[in-house]
């Protein structure tokens, strides 16, 4: 099908933030064109430019649904990098104990925290889990997503991993990427966490790979939780059998996994609140993108990544919600955004480029998604509002027209 968005007032393109490579991105990186129109023929961007300069072929083309875009915004689809989509159960009265004074750390080591989800997740039907995780990404499609990872990592055995991964692949409507987090926590059936990552090595990631139920792999290096050493290990494992890696890392205390994640060339390195200097200019000066996740932050009362530090450095920042019933039980990307502008002292352009350009590129992703250009996937949105208004009210909810990959998600 193809599909003509036609007079549209303001066109975000992105183009210049993601021909920066979504660093030291500016107001001018949004790449800003006013009274505009966009072509998109099956899953393409296939013509973009002033409405004026509309060729006729396109103006003309019979069997196009034409969207009158007068009074609107448009710019590409929110990817969002970060989620733990597929789970069973709330965490609501661990949040309670945690408001009383019981740490994080306290609730998981007494067989709480993951390890109560993992309960749970492992205990419901592949059907249930597609329900519920079907109900939360059209929550993500309402609020502009068109792309959107989803990791496993409740289950923490091969046959409940296998089946999170199963329906994250099941999702429908946003593309969708898979993370394979085996490495979240250390399951009651292994006494140390190098048995169980030598397991998930040699028992699952080759079935992962053989069923391509994930392209990515990912592990919670921090103390408490999976060693630095022995993960680098796993990573280095999983990128000989073609996964890519990323790493949950420096969350709740300075362990290693940003030097990991560069070491590696990790498609990103996540959380990173607990970073100094020395990890900021080597972040800065690699692929590796940073992604930030303030809402976690919030929730977990620890402090904000050093965003303006990394952004300056010349660092390539995304953000997320890190969506899960425990460190960051919201899928609110408006929320989020807010917090990266009032908490991390990032700009709205930087913001704006970090869930596009920059999320994009943490799922390697950014030769199709991200900006509105020529060649690269049909996503995109269409909004009432101005794009200055956008991560600004607490609570402000988009409505947008969505598109990913040409098709109509969303929208009259
Ligand atoms: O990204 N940090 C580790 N994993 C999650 C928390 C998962 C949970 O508490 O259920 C996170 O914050
Ligand atoms: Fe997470």
């Amino acid at each position: 099908m193809a599909v003509l968005l036609k007079n549209i007032s303001t066109l975000l393109t992105l183009q210049g933030a993601a021909a920066k490579a979504g660093r030291r991105v500016t107001e001018e990186d949004l790449s800003i064109q006013t009274n505009a129109s966009v072509f998109l023929d099956k899953d393409r961007i296939v013509w973009v430019g002033p409405t004026k300069k509309l060729p006729k072929e396109y103006a003309k083309k019979k069997s196009v649904k034409e969207y009158d875009c007068k009074g609107r915004t448009v710019l590409p689809g929110f990817v969002e990098a970060h989620t733990h989509l597929i789970f069973e159960g709330d965490r609501a009265a661990e949040f309670e104990m945690r408001q009383r004074g019981v740490s994080y750390q306290e609730i998981a080591a007494k067989g709480g925290g993951i390890l109560s989800t993992m309960k749970k997740t492992r205990a419901a039907s592949l059907q249930q889990l597609v329900k519920s995780g079907q109900k939360r990404a059209d929550q993500f499609v309402a609020q502009g997503v068109t792309t959107l990872e989803i990791k496993s990592g409740y289950s923490l055995n091969l046959k409940d991993e296998m089946k999170m991964l199963e329906a994250a692949n099941k999702i429908q409507g946003p593309r969708t990427v898979t993370t394979f987090l085996g490495a979240h926590a250390l399951p009651p059936e292994f006494k140390t966490y190098e048995d169980y990552l030598d397991f998930l090595a040699t028992e699952v990631l080759p079935r992962v790979q053989k069923k391509k139920l994930a392209q990515r792999v990912d592990v919670f290096i921090e103390k408490g939780f999976f060693p630095t050493q022995a993960s680098e290990v796993y990573l280095r494992h999983a990128q000989s059998l073609g996964f890519d890696v990323v790493v949950h890392a420096d969350q709740l205390s300075l362990s290693g996994g940003s030097d990991v994640a560069v070491k590696l060339g990790a498609l990103s390195g996540d959380h990173l609140l607990q970073i100094s200097e020395k990890e900021i200019k080597s972040l800065a000066n690699s692929e590796v993108t940073c992604v930030l996740l303030p809402a976690s932050d919030l929730y977990m009362k620890t402090k904000y990544p050093a965003a303006r530090e990394l952004i300056d450095a010349g660092a390539r920042v995304a953000v997320a919600t890190d969506f899960n019933p425990g460190s960051s039980p919201t899928q609110d990307l408006n929320f989020v955004g807010l917090l990266a502008r009032i908490e991390m002292k990032m700009t709205l352009p930087e913001v704006i480029s970090a869930y596009t350009v920059g999320a994009a590129h943490a799922l390697n992703l950014a030769n199709e998604v991200g900006s509105i250009e020529v060649g690269k996937s049909a996503d995109l949105i269409s909004i009432e509002q101005d794009w200055q208004t956008l991560f600004y009210s607490v609570g402000a909810r988009l409505e947008p027209l969505v598109f990913s990959r040409g098709k109509k998600l969303l929208g009259p």
